[in-house]
């Protein structure tokens, strides 16, 4: 990227030619996004509208925090209530590429919707590079369909917009910096949210236990790094596997489930190291995802993976 100003000015005038009317902006709180509807409220002004989608599948405390995070970037943003659409079209489904199939169209779903109760045909989405690299732009094999590139259907009317589609994740950050829009060391949070980090099926219940495990990594992390013991990691999470496993509660037998623990560090999310987290604080983790889970979460794992040969997600 060029400097944040003129790529500002450039993305702008841009934004001004690819939408001559009206378009709705696909805002899900992450940086990315957040960054595309800043752009774009400044070159439309009240002819863009961004809207973010309560999908069940966010993490504890989301729907307030992405409120503050818009409300502090300076967004005007309507929240779409659609965790019984979501739930409903990942009925049954475990294979991850199905899940992000039906997510990306459940959300392209939602904006045609929403973009005809505005008035227009078109969407902005914060896509970037190294999604649509990782979908099969540019690589021999799809990796992995990023809910954002793959999951439109090709008989939808939507033209997309993604004023970000040629940067990557560090230059995202310059950028959000320029423009004011806070927290820029935000972790980077998937589009299909919590449906990754439930490997297997996803149910309201399932979804419920990796929502507190990962409130728990997250907070844990977040003492270690306030405490000095840490580098700020690019991504930390739990994931809920799929299977089950023995334990014990008392003296009675527990077959439950496995949470794993993810903590990572990246530039560009093209490659990631599993770090080092201190063992005392995933005896912590551990401890306390089982204590809340009582008997429905029996085991938690380390994931000690780089990336490559695995990715930063599950799934
Ligand atoms: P992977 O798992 O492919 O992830 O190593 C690379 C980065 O992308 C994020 N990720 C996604 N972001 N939609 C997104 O907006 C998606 O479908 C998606 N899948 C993975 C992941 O969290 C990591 O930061």
């Amino acid at each position: 990227m060029k400097d944040p100003a003129k790529f500002t000015a450039e993305a702008i005038e841009r934004l001004r030619h690819d939408v001559p009317a009206k378009t709705v902006i696909a805002a899900s709180g992450g940086i990315d996004s957040t960054v595309a509807a800043v752009l774009a409220e400044r070159a439309l002004g009240d002819r863009a509208k961004a809207l973010f989608v309560d999908t069940g599948l966010l993490r504890q405390g989301e729907v307030e925090r992405v409120g503050a995070h818009f409300r502090a970037s300076g967004l005007r943003f309507e929240v779409l209530p659609a965790a019984d659409r979501f739930l409903h079209a990942l009925d049954g489904i475990s294979d991850p590429e199905e899940k992000r199939r039906r997510i990306g169209t459940t959300f392209i779903r939602l904006f045609e919707e929403e973009a005809d109760r505005f008035g227009t045909d078109r969407l902005i989405q914060g896509t970037i590079a190294p999604d649509w690299i990782e979908s099969g732009g540019q690589l021999r094999d799809t990796i992995k369909t990023h809910h954002n590139v793959g999951g439109v259907p090709a008989d939808s009317r939507l033209v997309l917009v993604e004023p970000l589609r040629d940067l990557y994740k560090d230059e995202v950050r310059a950028l959000a910096q320029h423009l004011g829009v806070p927290s820029p060391e935000r972790q980077p949070f998937p589009g299909p949210g919590l449906a990754v980090r439930v490997s297997g099926v996803v149910t309201a219940e399932r979804v419920a236990l990796a929502r507190v495990a990962n409130a728990v990594v997250e907070e844990e992390i977040d003492r270690a790094v306030a405490a000095g013991r840490l580098a700020r990691p690019w991504q930390y999470f739990a994931v809920l596997l799929s299977g089950r496993t023995v334990g014990v509660t008392g003296d009675n037998r527990a077959y439950g489930q496995a949470v794993s623990v993810r903590v990572v560090e990246s530039l560009d999310a093209m490659t990631a190291t599993a770090m080092a987290v201190p063992p005392d604080v995933l005896r912590t983790i551990a401890e306390r995802i089982t204590r809340v889970l009582g008997s429905q979460v029996t085991r938690v794992l380390y994931d000690v993976t780089d990336k490559p040969p695995a990715t930063i997600e599950w799934e």
